[in-house]
């Protein structure tokens, strides 16, 4: 979507905020896939009120990127205009076992810079790609951590009620790549509290899961980390792989050699590729095993 009101594109940059024409998500995406559409990018998290009611009273729909790690854009030019958090200078503020995090800040390097100042328990999330705030959305887990566990507090921008909003941890509730937050909710900022740890033993715990990561996930290509969620008591991953459809394509969206609920961009795969792909794998495995699996990975539709 191209936002062509002069007076509304001044509106916008006059908010604080960068205008971005035509931007591709095939580049703003870890899959390489997505159309193009304009990008708004949010340097003040109290101008995101005001922005977001200047685009609905323009009739202009909008969604929130985060990183970019774990989602499916379709092709073409698309009727949504994309903001995203502008990278702050500070992402990171240490202040006792608290550390208060910006949502755009890169998840793996908040846990190293966590890791320096002697806060551990995240060392299972240190090789899931995105934001905090993706992180956050879904409560991203790796090798028995899951982000949710510790919130202490969430700076959100409510949709619903047009407003920014500061949530205690436990008016949240966390489960399995799901949170309570609303699908229009949009994480600002967290503050985690953190077990203290000496950092050369959160290293010791990174690199036992760095090395676990290397050995089962396809980590040089383009992918969007796993396509299903487990579900309850079995393996996606392994269900997709006992169907022998590792190495199993549609044009060059293709199910990895290397972990089978991950699906890779082994070129120049067009949505419409993996989102056939997802579709005969879930039949497959729906047919053989009588189980439905749901997506983990996010689609943005048209
Ligand atoms: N397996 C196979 N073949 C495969 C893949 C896996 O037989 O192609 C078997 C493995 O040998 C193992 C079992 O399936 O016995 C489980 O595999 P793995 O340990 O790789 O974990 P997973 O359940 O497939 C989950 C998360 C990953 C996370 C890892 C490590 C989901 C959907 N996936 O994978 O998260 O990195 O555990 O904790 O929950 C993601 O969310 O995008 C993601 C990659």
């Amino acid at each position: 979507m191209k936002i062509e009101d002069p007076k509304l594109v001044a509106a916008i940059r006059e908010l604080g905020n960068d205008l971005e024409r035509g931007t591709s998500l095939a580049e703003l995406t870890y899959l390489g896939i997505g159309g193009t559409t304009d990008l708004i990018r949010i340097h003040r998290h109290e101008a995101i009120p005001d922005l977001l009611n200047l685009l609905d009273s323009q009739g202009i729909s909008h969604r929130f990127l985060g990183g970019g790690s774990n989602l499916l854009v379709v092709d073409g030019e698309l009727p949504f205009v994309v903001v995203q958090l502008a990278k702050p200078s500070d992402e990171v503020l240490i202040d006792g076992n608290i550390a208060a995090i910006d949502a755009a800040a890169d998840l793996g390097r908040t846990v190293t810079f966590c890791a320096k100042h002697n806060l551990g328990g995240m060392e299972g999330l240190i090789g899931v790609p995105g934001t905090v705030g993706g992180a956050l959305r879904m409560n991203a887990g790796a090798y028995g951590t899951q982000i949710g566990s510790y919130v202490r507090e969430v700076k959100v921008y409510r949709a619903a009620a047009r407003r920014i909003e500061i949530l205690k941890g436990d008016q949240i509730s966390f489960e399995y790549r799901h949170t309570s937050f609303a699908p229009d909710d949009m994480m600002l900022s967290v503050k985690l509290e953190l077990p203290s740890k000496p950092f050369s033993e959160i290293l010791q715990g990174i690199r036992i899961c760095n090395e676990k990561r290397r050995a089962s996930q396809p980590l040089g290509q383009k992918s969007a980390g796993c396509i299903f969620k487990n579900p309850p008591g079995a393996s996606a991953g392994r269900m997709i792989d006992e169907l022998g459809l590792k190495g199993f394509s549609v044009g060059d969206a293709r199910v990895s050699d290397r972990h089978a609920n991950f699906f890779v961009n082994a070129g120049k795969a067009s949505a419409s590729d993996m989102l056939a792909l997802i579709a005969n794998v879930r039949e497959r495995v729906r047919g053989a095993y009588g189980v439905t699996l749901e997506n983990e990975v996010v689609v943005w539709n048209a």
